[in-house]
């Protein structure tokens, strides 16, 4: 009896996460973006134009599953914070960062249009067309201290000009450098 009970209650609370994550899921989607992965082999090309300096704040807005943030934590000495509105990819990023004993890393369980942005040194980001717009170019801008840089992948951002466009062959993808 009491363990058809314990059963009961367990399956009771994993089906409100199971369905927790999929709201999740479908609100990023709508919010900025579905989760599609950074390629690993752009990585280098990424972090040449963020031009990292040692004890600089980096961000990934919307970081998915942290491969961007581990990566630059990993390779920089920068603190790197990654904002993640999925539970299920926030989750993933937690289980990364304590098996990759994460120093300088920080995930938050949070939405990346209500982050304050003035701290950080350099924002990567990889949204859609349709959220790369003027308004969110705009929090950017009043956001960001002087320098700071933006690196957007694959999508130009609307509404400034980009100082570099790196896109070196046919078959890569662009990844566009903003700088305030
Ligand atoms: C295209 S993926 C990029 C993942 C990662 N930055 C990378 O390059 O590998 C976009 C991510 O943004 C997350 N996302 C979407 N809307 C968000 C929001 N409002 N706040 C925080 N994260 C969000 C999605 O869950 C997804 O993981």
């Amino acid at each position: 009896m009491i363990i058809s009970i314990i059963a009961y209650g367990l399956s009771i609370v994993f089906l409100l996460f199971v369905l927790i994550c999929c709201f999740n899921l479908i609100f990023s989607v709508l919010s900025f973006a579905p989760w599609v992965p950074s390629r690993s082999r752009d990585l280098k090309r990424i972090f040449k134009l963020a031009d990292l300096k040692p004890g600089q704040i980096f961000y990934d807005l919307g970081c998915g599953n942290g491969k961007v943030i581990i990566y630059a934590a990993n390779n920089y000495k920068v603190k790197a914070i990654g904002l993640e509105i999925s539970l299920l990819f926030y989750l993933i990023c937690k289980i990364r960062q304590v098996l990759n004993r994460g120093k300088n890393i920080e995930f938050k369980f949070k939405n990346l249009y209500k982050e304050n942005l003035s701290a950080a040194d350099v924002v990567y980001l990889f949204g859609i067309p349709y959220s790369l717009n003027e308004k969110f170019s705009l929090k950017l801008k009043e956001e960001l201290k002087p320098g700071a840089k933006i690196i957007s992948y694959s999508f130009k951002l609307n509404g400034v000009e980009p100082k570099t466009i790196d896109k070196p062959g046919e078959k890569d993808l662009p990844i566009y450098l903003y700088e305030i």
